[in-house]
């Protein structure tokens, strides 16, 4: 049985696969409109969302299912304490498959290590999002026509940002890809995306603060809001928030068939005039976001009907159960104190350990 939790737990032809299968489902919907009838979509998510968790819904409804859950953790049994693992189990009485999401990072990872069903990760804390990279990626290669030689510019909040996160892990399985991280010094993208992703796969990335300078070379410009609700120090919130606006006049730095791709919800870092340009395909990314979670609901009730029992492990890299502790406040193990603080080892040669949950590197110990 496979769970979705980060994107790199899909190879490139698994990717592939399901971008076949989204076309498919674009061209000929009616030969999908019952593939699953009578399985049900549980729908957990802790944290606000517009687009993600309706784009399941209807994802599901679309391939005949039906679909239950909450929207916000207030009404499930969260607020009385209840951990993710018992959850997990619970679901797992009622539904198919479940689609998570989580302002604690790893909070999907443990349901899916407990839960008899799939687990599909939609969102965890800043971590990672990669049911979006999946958007993401079937937007690039529709506009594109192509993911390998492309420069990829992502602007704005690269820190918090988890989409950026997950779709850079996705563009490492690509040749000649080219980064260009564009943000203020505060918000540049976490270590373990530095050193387990752009480092260990050799990709080429520069950074900047100007967008203006990277502009007329990207082929995409993934552009992202501000992420309020992940600072500590409103302060700094405010500071930055208006850090980058792409704008009309900004556009005409930019290549004749750059695509425009933000995640949405856009706050003010896109103006509304850039919409009327054929370059701006965020619209676009949220239905091919419902086609990609289509394919991928299929993808995985289809691998559990072929192996039902085994559920998700941490992998095979080795683990430390008793050296370290993890201090990242938003990770999954500060609000569940029964869970042992896990890490693996990612670089034997230096020694390096990240928590299996949140990815932050070991620095205290036990
Ligand atoms: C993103 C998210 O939730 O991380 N939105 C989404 O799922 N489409 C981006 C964001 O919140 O900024």
């Amino acid at each position: 049985m496979r769970s979705l939790i980060d994107i790199t737990d899909f190879n490139k032809e698994e990717i592939d696969g399901l971008i076949s299968t989204a076309m498919d489902i674009i061209a000929n919907p009616s030969k999908y409109a019952e593939k699953c009838k009578g399985k049900k979509l549980a729908t957990l998510f802790y944290e606000p969302s517009t687009r993600t968790r309706l784009s399941f819904e209807a994802a599901m409804l679309e391939l005949g299912g039906s679909v239950i859950g909450f929207s916000e953790a207030n009404s499930s049994s969260a607020a009385k304490g209840e951990s993710i693992a018992d959850t997990a189990k619970v679901i797992s009485c009622y539904a198919d498959i479940i689609a998570m999401r989580s302002p604690k990072e790893g909070a999907p990872l443990v349901a899916g290590l407990n839960a008899e069903i799939p687990v599909i990760n939609a969102g965890d804390g800043g971590h990672c999002h990669p049911t979006q990279t999946l958007a993401d990626l079937l937007t690039i290669y529709r506009e594109m026509g192509r993911f390998d030689n492309l420069t990829v510019g992502f602007c704005g909040d690269l820190k918090y940002g988890r989409t950026v996160h997950s779709l850079i892990g996705a563009l490492s399985g690509y040749t000649g890809i080219k980064i260009v991280l564009i943000s203020p010094e505060e918000l540049k993208i976490p270590k373990y995306v530095r050193y387990n992703i752009l480092d260990k796969h050799n990709m080429p990335y520069e950074e900047t603060k100007s967008l203006e300078d990277a502009l007329p070379k990207l082929d995409i410009l993934y552009m992202t809001r501000i992420q309020q609700e992940r600072f500590t120090d409103k302060a700094e919130y405010e500071r930055l928030k208006d850090s980058y606006i792409l704008t009309a006049e900004k556009m005409g730095l930019a290549k004749e068939k750059m695509a425009v791709l933000h995640p949405l919800p856009r706050v003010n870092e896109i103006s509304v005039k850039v919409d009327e340009d054929k370059r701006a395909c965020y619209f676009k990314q949220v239905l091919n976001g419902k086609y990609m979670r289509m394919a991928l609901i299929l993808k995985l009730l289809e691998e559990k009907a072929l192996d039902p029992v085994n559920r998700l492990s941490f992998g095979d890299l080795p683990l430390d159960t008793t050296n370290f502790k993890c201090n990242n406040p938003k990770c999954i193990t500060q609000v569940e104190q029964e869970l042992p603080h896990t890490f693996k080892c990612v670089d034997e040669e230096k020694g390096i350990y990240r928590c299996v949950y949140c990815e932050k590197k070991s620095t205290d110990t036990f």
